[in-house]
């Protein structure tokens, strides 16, 4: 049914920001050049999202999604041209749908196609856009929801960006889910560089200097990502995120994660559940039950 992209597959296209530089959509709108892996993961989310706003349509009313790291709003699948809708389509495509939805990208062309793109749908939700780094707009983010929404946010960056900070400053007193992806490959690669004195993007990413000492306390430097995931999962309690999984846990692979794969099966990220409410937790167990491939899984 669909052409395989083979413009896609230009170097340049991986760019940090991922919009491919050759193909647009019919909209003439710019695309984010993806692996197959991604589709996993939107598969994910947008069945998160039904199932929550199903869920909570009667109790909370007034619902809101945060797409911090949101992209153009449209993605080409780089080994087979498929063009999907990226996460804040898919938030507006819900069939019981969020009151609002804040989107986030530092790339100015990203918002400006998803504003356009955004436009088009003919939905009850109003759609408010940021051209920034998240990091530095956590207070706007939060001028747009008060304690009354029930909020779902996505945290979705290519790389270790998301400063812990700005999750603590932006989930601070308000009822948030977040599916985070857990940038295993990212941080993998740039360990050494943090132990070798250029500690801030851990330091940051963490939100304290812990990592350090765990990583110098290891027998083993294999899978360093994963073994910090406690550490993470730790700090993410520390404000109110206790539900997500057994924080002592020897065993991170079994625990409520799914992990993504890339390419010859490389570990990319995990993308989890962190929530406040026991609930949430629970729509996240039944979410994990189907995989994209829509086969049942079991853990
Ligand atoms: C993995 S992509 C997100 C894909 C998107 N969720 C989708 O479904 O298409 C990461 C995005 O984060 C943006 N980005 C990178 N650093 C950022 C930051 N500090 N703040 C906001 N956006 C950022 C990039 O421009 C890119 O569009």
């Amino acid at each position: 049914m669909f052409e395989p992209c083979e413009k896609c597959k230009a170097e340049e296209a991986r760019d940090e920001d991922g919009i491919c530089p050759y193909v647009k959509d019919d909209d003439n709108l710019p695309l984010r050049c993806i692996g197959k892996w991604s589709e996993d993961k939107l598969d994910y989310l947008g069945r998160y999202m039904d199932i929550f706003n199903k869920a909570m349509k009667y109790k909370r009313p007034k619902r809101a999604y945060i797409d911090l790291f949101a992209g153009p709003g449209k993605c080409i699948i780089r080994d087979s041209g498929k063009i999907i809708s990226g996460s804040t389509l898919i938030a507006l495509e819900q069939s019981v749908p969020f009151s609002l939805i804040v989107s986030v990208d530092i790339n100015s062309d990203a918002v400006s196609a998803l504003e356009k793109r955004g436009g088009e749908y003919k939905s009850e939700t109003k759609l408010k856009t940021f051209d920034a780094d998240c990091n530095l707009i956590a207070d706007w983010i939060r001028e747009e929801v008060d304690p009354s929404y029930l909020i779902l946010a996505f945290i979705d960056p290519t790389s270790m960006q998301m400063k812990f900070s700005t999750i603590r400053k932006l989930t601070d007193g308000l009822s948030m889910d977040l599916i985070i992806n857990y940038p295993l490959q990212a941080i993998n690669r740039a360990y050494r560089d943090a132990l070798s004195g250029n500690e801030t993007v851990f330091n940051d990413f963490f939100g304290t200097t812990e990592w350090k000492e765990r990583i110098l306390g290891l027998k083993s430097q294999y899978h360093i990502a994963t073994k910090l995931l406690p550490l993470y999962k730790q700090q993410l309690g520390g404000i109110g995120y206790k539900d997500i999984t057994e924080l002592d846990s020897d065993k991170p692979f079994i625990s409520d994660e799914v992990l993504v794969k890339g390419p010859r099966n490389i570990p990319l990220y995990y993308l989890f559940l962190a929530s406040k409410n026991p609930l949430g937790n629970k729509l996240w167990q039944e979410v994990k039950k189907i995989r994209p491939d829509r086969q049942g899984q079991f853990f």
